[in-house]
């Protein structure tokens, strides 16, 4: 499929992993775990596809409050997964980022992150940025205490500061999104790449991140295909 317009930057928040399972008569683990390979189908369908950045909300600040059986399950999940079971992914040119905090992660997590990280760093496809550990109200202020910082040094003239270039002290430097995915329903964004999405087109699903597969991804990128994005202009279709 040919798209009119392919979104430089589409954000997805993975949720409905616990549902998909339980509807299945299934631990919640096993969700996460079929999770983790739609994921992967889908970093390799957004390569293909030449979207150039794909971020993925994999686990957020508030994650932490789960059962430490969940939590830890997730944490082993995560280095499994970079270790062992984005090949494919890494293959196809894809560059991995994170977003997030690296604090109350455990070491083996970080490790696993840097590893894939720097086997990736030449990569230029298609920028996967995984958020783990992240909270987008943390991220702005994490930014603005790197501003002050500089601004203290003496490193940093206030006049050159505006929203395009404050994305330096973001996590990472990213285009703005412009579809934003959320699956099983939920309408809300949860602390979700704030600053990034303030010209978002919001896309929800109610099937569940397990089975958001190539052919729902196709249906999010049609519908924004058919959005008019207008950014405070006057509608120029027509
Ligand atoms: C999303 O699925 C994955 C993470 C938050 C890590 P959930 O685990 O939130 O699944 P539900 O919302 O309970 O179904
Ligand atoms: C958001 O999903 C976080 C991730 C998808 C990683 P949650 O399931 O944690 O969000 P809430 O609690 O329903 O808002
Ligand atoms: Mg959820």
């Amino acid at each position: 499929m040919n798209y009119v317009e392919v979104p430089r930057h589409v954000a997805i928040i993975m949720d409905g992993n616990g549902r998909w399972a339980k509807k299945k008569g299934l631990r919640r683990r096993e969700g996460h775990l079929e999770g983790s390979k739609t994921l992967e189908k889908l970093a390799l369908y957004a390569a293909d596809k030449n979207i150039k950045c794909l971020s993925v909300y994999a686990f957020s600040t508030d994650n932490f409050k789960r059962s430490a059986d969940e939590v830890n399950f997730l944490m082993d999940l995560f280095v499994k997964i970079f270790k062992t079971k984005l090949n494919k992914v890494i293959e196809a040119g894809v560059k991995i980022v994170f977003s997030g905090s690296e604090d109350n992660l455990p070491e083996e997590v970080i490790e696993a992150m840097k590893i894939i990280c720097d086997k990736t760093k030449n990569n230029d496809k298609t920028i996967l940025n995984v958020c783990l550990n992240y909270g987008g109200q943390e991220e702005i202020v994490e930014a603005a205490k790197k501003v002050a910082e500089l601004y203290k040094n003496g490193k940093l003239n206030l006049e050159e500061l505006d929203k395009v270039n404050f994305g330096r002290y973001l996590y990472q430097d990213l285009p703005p999104i412009d579809l934003l995915i959320r699956t099983s329903g939920e309408m809300r964004v949860s602390n979700f790449m704030l600053y990034q999405m303030s010209y978002a087109e919001f896309y929800f699903t109610n099937v569940c991140f397990p089975d958001f597969d190539e052919r729902e991804f196709d249906k999010a990128l049609d519908d924004y295909a058919n959005r008019d994005r207008k950014f405070g202009k006057v509608k120029e279709r027509e």
